[in-house]
C-alpha cells in the first residue's frame, strides 16, 4: 500500500476549544502579542513546539504505573539506565528534568570567560547556558543552510573547515567541547549525515577535543540518514543510532522530544571524572543520581519512549506527517525552508513578508496573524529569538535567518488537524500585503522571546 498511515489508534482524546476571531483579538493583545503568553486553552492547534507535548502510548502509562518510587537504587534507574547505555554507548547516563538542566551542568563545570563552545547551530536554551557562564557560544552551520529554497540532504551540517579555522584561533585549550545537534533544530530541523558526524570527530580527534551530541532528535536524525545517506538504506535505525552516538564523547539529551515523553532528559558521559562532578552538581540542584529531578514513572516512561521512537513505522509516519504539511505548504507557493526538517515545518518570513524589516519582526507578524486567523499557535525563529544589540553602537544585528516554525507535536494530531493549518496558512500568505510589523515594548535580559511584550505598528 502507498499511503502512509498513522501506526496506532486513539484510545483517549482530549477536546480543543474553539474561539471566535473577536475573543482571539482580546487575547493576542492582553498577551503583548507573544503567543507564549497565550494560555493553552485558548489555542485551537498549538504548534509551539515538539518539547514535552507528544502523546504517551499504552506501554508508557502502563509503565507509569509500574514506576518504582524509592529515593535511591530505583529499579526504574536501572531500566532507564539500561536502555540509554544500550543506545548510546556512554559509560555514565546522568538523569536530569530535562535538557537545559543537563546543559546547565555541562555548561558549569566546563565553561566560564574566555572559552568558546562551537556547534552547527546551538538551541537558545543552549547559548544561553554557555552564555550564562560567561563563556562564548559560536555557531558553524554548513554554507548551505543558509539558502532557505535549496533542498540539500543534510542542511544540518557542521562547517568543518569553519570549525577547522576556530579551533586554530582560539586555540584547543579555550575549547572544552565541540558540539553537534542532531537535528539541528534553531536551522530549521535539518539532519546531519554520518560522514559529517564522523569528520567533526575526526577534526576533533586530532586536536584532543571532545565531541558533544545535542541528541534530543537523534531518531529523527538516524531515519534521514537512512533515507538519504549511501550506504545506510537497509542499515536499522537502530544501528544507525548506535553509529551516531559512537563518534560522540558524551550528549545533552531533551527525552520531551525523541523520548516521546511529558518531562525528562539526561545528561551521557564516558568521562569518569567529569561525571563524578556532574554527579555532585546534580545533588545539589535535580536530585539524587538515581533520579535526577524525575520521579521513577518519568523514568519508565523515558526508557520505553527510547525504545518506541526506533519503530520504523513509526518514523516513516512522523517525517512523512512534517513533509506532507511542507509540501502542500510549497505546492501553493508559500515560501519554506526546504526541505521540510524532521520535527516542524519553518516559514520563510523574509519571502514571506518582504515588506517588514528584521527590525519590526516579520516573522512575529505572521505568528500573530496565524493564530487572530484560525487559533493555530506557532513561534517566531528569527529577530525576535536571536536578534541583538550591538553593545558599543547600540545598532540592531538581525538574526541570520526569519523563520516561523510550526512545529509538530509526536503522535498528536491527525491529517485534518494538518489540512487545517494548510488552509490557514495559505489564508495568511494570500494577505500577506497588509501583514504589520511589531514593535518590543519590554523584554528580559536572556532569552527575551518567552516573555517580551509587543505593540503592533
Ligand atoms: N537542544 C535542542 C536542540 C532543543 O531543541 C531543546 C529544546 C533543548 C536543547 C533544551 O531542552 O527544553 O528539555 O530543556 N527545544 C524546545 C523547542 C524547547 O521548542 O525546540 P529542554
Amino acid at each position: 500500500m502507498k499511503t502512509i498511515i498513522e501506526p496506532f489508534k486513539i484510545k483517549t482524546v482530549e477536546p480543543i476549544r474553539f474561539t471566535s476571531p473577536e475573543e482571539r483579538s482580546r487575547i493576542l493583545a492582553e498577551a503583548g502579542f507573544n503567543p507564549f503568553l497565550i494560555r493553552a486553552e485558548d489555542v485551537l492547534i498549538d504548534l509551539l513546539t515538539d518539547s514535552g507535548t507528544s502523546a504517551m502510548s499504552a506501554k508508557q502509562w502502563a509503565g507509569m504505573m509500574e514506576g518504582d518510587e524509592s529515593y535511591a537504587g530505583a529499579r526504574s534507574f536501572f531500566r532507564f539506565e539500561r536502555i540509554a547505555k544500550d543506545l548510546t554507548g556512554f559509560d555514565f547516563i546522568i538523569p536530569t528534568h530535562q535538557g537545559r538542566a543537563a546543559e546547565k551542568i555541562l555548561f558549569t563545570l566546563l565553561g566560564g570567560a574566555g572559552k568558546y563552545f562551537p556547534n552547527n547551530t546551538h538551541f537558545d536554551t543552549t547559548r544561553a547556558n554557555i552564555e550564562f557562564s560567561g563563556a562564548e557560544a559560536l555557531d558553524f552551520p554548513t554554507p548551505a543552510a543558509r539558502e532557505t529554497a535549496s533542498p540539500a540532504d543534510f542542511k544540518g551540517d557542521m562547517d568543518i573547515p569553519a570549525l577547522e579555522r576556530c579551533i586554530r584561533e582560539k586555540g584547543r585549550e579555550s575549547i572544552p567541547l565541540v558540539m553537534v545537534t542532531v537535528t539541528n533544530n534553531a536551522g530549521g530541523g535539518q539532519p546531519v549525515s554520518m560522514k559529517n558526524i564522523r569528520e567533526t570527530k575526526e577534526l576533533c580527534s586530532r586536536y584532543g577535543i571532545p565531541l558533544f551530541l545535542d541528541a534530543c532528535r537523534f531518531a529523527e536524525n538516524a531515519f534521514f540518514i537512512k533515507k538519504r545517506e549511501k550506504g545506510f538504506g537497509t542499515v536499522p535505525v537502530k544501528s544507525i543510532v548506535q553509529e551516531m552516538f559512537s563518534y560522540a564523547d558524551g550528549c545533552t539529551m531533551s527525552a520531551k522530544k525523541d523520548a516521546i515523553v511529558n518531562m525528562g532528559g539526561f545528561l551521557g558521559l564516558n568521562d569518569a571524572d567529569l561525571a563524578s562532578k556532574a554527579r555532585n552538581i546534580l545533588i545539589v540542584t535535580e536530585g539524587f543520581p538515581t533520579y535526577g529531578g524525575l520521579a521513577g514513572r518519568d523514568l519508565e516512561a523515558m526508557a520505553q519512549g527510547l525504545e518506541e521512537v526506533l519503530d520504523e513505522n513509526y518514523l516513516t509516519y512522523r517525517i512523512r506527517s512534517v513533509e506532507y504539511l511542507g509540501e502542500k505548504l510549497s505546492r501553493a507557493g508559500v515560501p519554506i525552508l526546504e526541505p521540510p526538517g524532521g520535527h516542524a515545518i519553518y516559514l520563510d518570513a523574509k519571502r514571506f513578508a518582504p515588506h517588514i524589516a528584521p527590525h519590526h519582526f516579520p516573522g512575529q507578524a505572521i505568528v500573530c496573524e496565524l493564530y487572530l486567523a484560525a487559533g493555530i499557535r506557532s513561534v517566531e525563529i528569527g529577530s525576535v529569538m536571536f536578534g541583538r544589540k550591538n553593545p558599543s553602537t547600540g545598532e540592531f544585528v538581525p538574526a541570520p535567518m526569519e523563520l516561523v516554525r510550526l512545529a509538530i507535536p509526536r503522535r498528536v494530531y491527525t491529517q485534518s488537524h494538518i489540512d487545517y493549518v494548510v488552509e490557514a496558512v495559505l489564508d495568511v500568505y494570500s494577505r500577506r500585503k497588509q501583514l504589520a510589523g511589531l514593535r518590543i515594548v519590554s523584554e528580559a535580559p536572556l532569552l527575551r522571546h518567552f516573555t517580551a511584550r509587543f505593540e503592533s505598528l
